[in-house]
């Protein structure tokens, strides 16, 4: 089957526009109640369905946010005034998109690693996804660095996973948004953060050649490089940004339109100003944007556990933390910006 190249070049092109970026709330149940519960509120689908709504219906969320990636959950609810959630962001002119991996699980032979699941019946359910107003989706390999981590068989594994995901998606029309994340834990250097990131970038990237997988047509969402949280020794905002840059030049190509960044449990500010730094130094061929999980839905999540009446202001601090993004995505944020909290 062949690919409709201009519907996903222009659907792309539309998720890594200039000035805004992607608002990730795909977090799985099992995940969105950990989140929940930390702030002390009990998960239900309504309880879930509150706090997305509210950043859905957000006014003036449409200024800093190219699309917002749902979860299966998600994508089948409603408003309170009924009306359904992939129509909510998709009439302020934000793309909807869906999650469609089921996740990490434990990968038979490589102790400690994970693959990630879920292409068994997966053109059927993009076919369903699209007609419920999907335009893009979500796939996230989770790599660990650790003494003997990872393994080939582990970056490979989950390579070619994601090819054949991306290669799915581009048939049903959806672009792909192809997430190999490493990860930051431990106690490893920017260094080794560099060459576990550039191994599985170059791997990845050979799978998607290997399943005729359209770049044009895709998004890449990478973890930056930084220094293992608890390194000793953490690299500078400007250092993150310039290797970052450095080695995405030598192993993504130019055909790909947009990087949209994790931000993998970075502070919120720090997400912001390594974005910034990047989009600052430039002279790439890709576009340079966020796909935030946390570093967007952590502080409204935080307003809306004290009141859960006042949806006004939760709705502040996510257009504040959007704000920043946007303005880190084109190169103009400044810390003191974190000082200008606007409703
Ligand atoms: P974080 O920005 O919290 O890492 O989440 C992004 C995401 O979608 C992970 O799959």
């Amino acid at each position: 089957m062949t690919v409709d190249r201009a519907r996903l070049e222009e659907t792309a092109q539309a998720m890594v526009a200039q000035g805004k970026g992607i608002l990730a709330a795909d977090e799985s149940n099992a995940t969105m109640t950990k989140r929940l519960e930390a702030v002390g509120i009990e998960s239900t689908p309504d309880s879930r369905r509150g706090f997305r709504g509210l950043m859905f219906a957000a006014e003036s969320a449409a200024d800093y946010i190219s699309g917002v990636i749902m979860y299966d959950e998600t994508l089948r609810q409603a408003s309170d005034d009924g009306t359904p959630f992939p129509v909510l962001p998709a009439s302020a002119a934000i793309l909807p998109g869906i999650k469609v991996d089921t996740g990490a699980k434990p990968l038979a032979g490589f102790p400690g690693e994970t693959v990630t699941e879920g292409l068994d019946g997966l053109r059927g359910r993009l076919g369903e996804y699209r007609e419920l107003g999907a335009r893009f989706a979500k796939w996230r390999a989770v790599i660990g660095i650790g003494e003997d981590r990872p393994t080939h068989g582990c970056i490979e594994a989950n390579a070619h996973a994601l090819a054949r995901y991306a290669r799915l998606c581009q048939e049903a029309g959806i672009v792909p948004i192809v997430e190999p994340e490493v990860l930051m834990d431990g106690d490893h250097s920017i260094d080794r953060s560099e060459e576990v990131t550039a191994t599985v970038l170059r791997a990845v990237f050979a799978q998607l050649a290997e399943q005729r997988v359209l770049l044009e047509g895709i998004v890449l969402k990478p973890n930056m490089l930084l220094s293992g949280y608890d390194c000793p020794e953490q690299a500078s905002v400007e250092e993150v940004a310039e290797r970052t840059l450095a080695c995405f030049r030598r192993v993504v190509p130019a055909a790909v339109p947009g990087i949209a960044f994790l931000s993998g449990g970075q502070s919120d500010e720090r997400a912001a100003a390594h974005l910034n730094a990047m989009n600052r130094i430039g002279g790439v061929p890709w576009e340079l944007t966020f796909s935030y999980g946390r570093a967007l839905v952590a502080a409204p999540l935080k307003v809306w556990a004290a009141d859960t009446a006042e949806v006004a202001d939760a709705q502040a601090a996510f257009l504040h933390r959007a704000r920043c993004n946007a303005a880190a995505r084109r190169g103009e944020y400044a810390e003191s910006m974190e000082h200008e909290l606007v409703a």
